[in-house]
């Protein structure tokens, strides 16, 4: 009963984002997460954007910026935007905040990253630029100052990547001449993942692609979920952006049912070798990664069943 109380109460906080900032400035927020190869997709429409993400060990987050008001803000669709809820505020101040916490020790090297479990490993922030590219990254570079001051962005020079705690990914309407044009730069590209012929690591550490147009619908109610020329297909996709250093995401898998889009990550993990799990349900991917997705779902008139159905 206490424990229960006791979740209830941590469940309440993590639905506050004002309070996990708090505890954020008060080096009290908890990072020991496992980091979990995981990208919290639209990140911000969470009840606390990037610490609930945080708090499940997402190693990328991806926030909508749409350059209105003179400002940088967030939101899937223009109804959701609010003034000063922005990129600054929801995501690189509170990283700020973190980072000063996990670099506080005297003596180091102050460039640590997000998670305590692995210092040297980089937070990807995804940036879908929503608004005209040529227009509004200029604006999401110069936004990401208090981050680049410090230290703490990865960073390109002389043709080589420097990982440091942050690395951002420009995503949506993100110019990729403003980016393949710069040799020296703190931010990169989120290439095409069905066409990697032209792409380098050094512009496009990330490649990703929408599943349901490049790999199709899938119904087959028993692991692996996909037919094995759909497999053969994310293999090749996948394998030709290792090939170049390139990390591989799929985006627009299916979200319903649980079964299957859990089955459809969980093939996409063990057999297609991806970067990260395209996640809605943090907690639903992070059981796929640990090895405890269905292998078989039933589709009923009107209902469906999944060994792993019990939340
Ligand atoms: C912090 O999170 C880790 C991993 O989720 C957990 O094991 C640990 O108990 C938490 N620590 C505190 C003080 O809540
Ligand atoms: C820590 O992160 C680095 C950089 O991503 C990675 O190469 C390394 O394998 C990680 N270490 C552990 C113990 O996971
Ligand atoms: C890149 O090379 C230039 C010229 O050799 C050098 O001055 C600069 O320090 C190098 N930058 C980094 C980050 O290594
Ligand atoms: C792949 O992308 C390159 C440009 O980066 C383009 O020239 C080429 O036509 C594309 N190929 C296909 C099949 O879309
Ligand atoms: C893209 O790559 C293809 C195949 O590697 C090559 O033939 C073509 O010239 C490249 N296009 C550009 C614009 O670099």
């Amino acid at each position: 009963m206490r424990l229960t109380i006791l979740a209830s109460l941590v469940t309440l906080a993590m639905a506050d984002f004002a309070s996990d900032l708090k505890l954020a400035q008060q080096c009290k927020f908890n990072l020991s997460a496992e980091p979990m190869p995981i990208h919290s997709h639209n990140d911000y429409t969470r009840a606390t954007p990037l610490f609930e993400a945080l708090s499940y060990g997402c190693l990328s987050v991806e926030a909508d910026v749409w350059w209105v008001n003179d400002e940088l803000e967030v939101g899937h669709v223009p109804t959701d935007l609010v003034q000063g809820k922005t990129l600054a505020s929801l995501y690189i101040e509170p990283l700020v905040d973190l980072l000063k916490c996990q670099n506080k020790n005297p003596g180091g090297d102050g460039l640590n990253g997000i998670y305590s479990q692995n210092a040297t490993q980089p937070l990807q922030l995804l940036i879908d630029v929503k608004t005209d590219g040529l227009t509004t990254w200029p604006h999401v570079v110069e936004a990401l100052e208090p981050l680049r001051e410090r230290g703490w962005l990865t960073f390109l020079a002389n043709g080589t990547i420097h990982e440091r705690a942050i690395t951002v990914v420009g995503t949506g309407n993100t110019p990729l001449s403003l980016i393949e044009d710069t040799d020296t730069r703190d931010y990169f590209f989120d290439g095409p993942l069905n066409n990697v012929s032209n792409l380098t690591a050094s512009v496009a550490p990330l490649a990703s692609t929408n599943f349901f147009e490049d790999i199709g619908i899938v119904w087959q109610p028993w692991s692996p979920f996909l037919v094995a020329n759909q497999i053969k297909k994310v293999q090749r996709q996948v394998d030709a952006a290792h090939a170049l250093g390139i990390k591989a995401r799929y985006w627009n898998t299916p979200g319903w049912p649980s079964g299957l889009r859990d089955g459809v990550m969980s093939t996409l993990w063990e057999q297609g070798n991806v970067d990260y799990l395209n996640a809605d349900d943090l907690a639903a991917a992070v059981a796929v990664i640990k090895g405890e997705s269905p292998k078989f779902i039933f589709y009923g008139p009107g209902t469906f069943l999944t060994d792993s159905q019990s939340d």
